[in-house]
């Protein structure tokens, strides 16, 4: 199948390659750029899919997948299992002074997209400028494994890590889970489960990347104020998040509109998924409220499934939050899970948990991840990879 998929990609690569170049000179004017190519992207597999070549999923899947790389004189890379679970580690060459730092990553992809190979450039960085001890997990991809798959991966990982960190000169009382975008979900609902549980070591610190954290409400003001712009669109957070949870998402329209939550569900969650709790000055780039449409119990008849921790980590219980440990939220401005990062940053301060937060201006969803991708960087994502860094080296 992916064989079929390859003409198209070549093609497709020559076209993003002279963007690149375009937008390496031009950082800003990246932006209309990028905005015209993405939906090419998505599109072309449309369209085989109706021909039958593929399907979209496979073809976004593999232009995604990344590629193997070089040796790095700094690190020692290798692949391995932790558990079931498939993983890269990334472990500094230089002799260590006593025990290192760990940092587990949940690479993002909304879920369906990614793998080992797809964030090398950042776990590399982060493992050679913080000194620390990566372990990318290659946890299960949706459609073919639903939620909660993904997040028992990541979980099981990263306990097989804690009770193991000796062996790779990890101290087990400094782990850190990591994660971008749908990662950045995974790694919450992780510090969320592991919060509070006696018989391991509490992690360090959570490091959430533009996480997406909720599935209540997708007409947000970030949501309405980005919602055509790239690497994600609104309809692709939900197309996404349907995804990981029933393995299709026939009824992506409905969900768009809110008709998926029943007016009791709403009002329960209100304190915690409200505009309302979005402070004004992100509310300009006009944004329009909106009215959510009917609940159709015809086409979701679990609802109740979205208020899960462990799928949405904003709507975990004050009990749970209390006891997470300290914590690094990176939003953009322009991306539709901004709104999600702040509400959980809200969240979390209102019970007492430090939080550092970074605000990229002009920053947009993916950038951290394209981070020297096919020698393409934006200025704003290596900001915002060495504020991480700092945050790491500071704890
Ligand atoms: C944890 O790791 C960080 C980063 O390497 C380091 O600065 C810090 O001293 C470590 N903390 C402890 C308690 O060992
Ligand atoms: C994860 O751990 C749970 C409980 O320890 C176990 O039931 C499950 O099979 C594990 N999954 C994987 C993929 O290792």
């Amino acid at each position: 199948m992916a064989f079929f998929c390859i003409l198209p990609v070549i093609l497709l690569v020559g076209f993003i390659a002279s963007f690149i170049l375009t937008a390496a000179d031009c950082p800003r004017g990246a932006r209309p750029l990028l905005t015209g190519t993405l939906p090419l992207l998505f599109e072309q597999g449309k369209l085989l899919e109706k021909i039958g070549v593929c399907s979209e999923i496979a073809f976004t899947r593999y232009v995604f997948s990344g590629w193997k790389r070089g040796s790095d004189p700094q690190l020692r890379v290798s692949d391995s299992r932790l558990g079931r679970v498939p993983v890269r580690v990334y472990q500094p060459r230089a002799p260590p002074a006593g025990p290192r730092a760990g940092v587990t990553f949940f690479h993002g992809g909304g879920w369906l997209y990614g793998g080992i190979d797809s964030h090398e450039n950042i776990c590399r960085y982060i493992a050679r400028e913080s000194n620390s001890v990566v372990v990318l997990i290659g946890y299960r991809l949706a459609p073919e494994h639903k939620y909660p798959a993904a997040y028992e991966d990541c979980l099981n990982a990263t306990i097989h890590f804690m009770k193991n960190a000796e062996h790779y000169g990890v101290d087990p009382a400094n782990i850190t889970v990591c994660g971008d975008s749908a990662g950045g979900n995974l790694a919450a609902a992780v510090s969320q489960t592991l919060a509070g549980r006696s018989d391991l070591p509490s992690l360090r610190a959570q490091v959430l990347i533009y996480p997406g954290l909720q599935a209540l409400d997708f007409n947000l003001p970030s949501y309405y104020q980005n919602r055509g712009v790239p690497l994600l669109f609104r309809e692709h957070a939900v197309f996404f998040m349907l995804h990981y949870l029933d393995g299709h998402a026939l009824h992506m329209q409905e969900v768009l509109e809110g008709s998926h939550i029943p007016p009791d569900m709403r009002l329960k969650y209100r304190k915690w998924v409200s505009p309302d709790h979005i402070p004004p000055k992100f509310k300009v780039r006009g944004y329009k409220p909106h009215k959510p449409h009917e609940f159709k119990a015809e086409f979701f008849e679990k609802p109740e499934r979205l208020g899960e921790p462990n799928l949405c980590p904003l709507l975990a219980e004050d009990a749970v939050v209390q006891q997470l440990p300290q914590s690094f939220i990176l939003t953009c401005e322009y991306d539709v899970l901004r709104d999600d990062g702040l509400l959980y940053k809200k969240r979390l301060e209102d019970n007492g948990v430090p939080v550092t937060w970074y605000h990229l201006e002009d920053g947009f969803h993916g950038i951290i991840s394209l981070y020297d991708y096919c020698g393409l960087s934006f200025p704003s994502g290596k900001r915002g990879l060495d504020s991480i860094v700092n945050f790491l080296k500071g704890l």
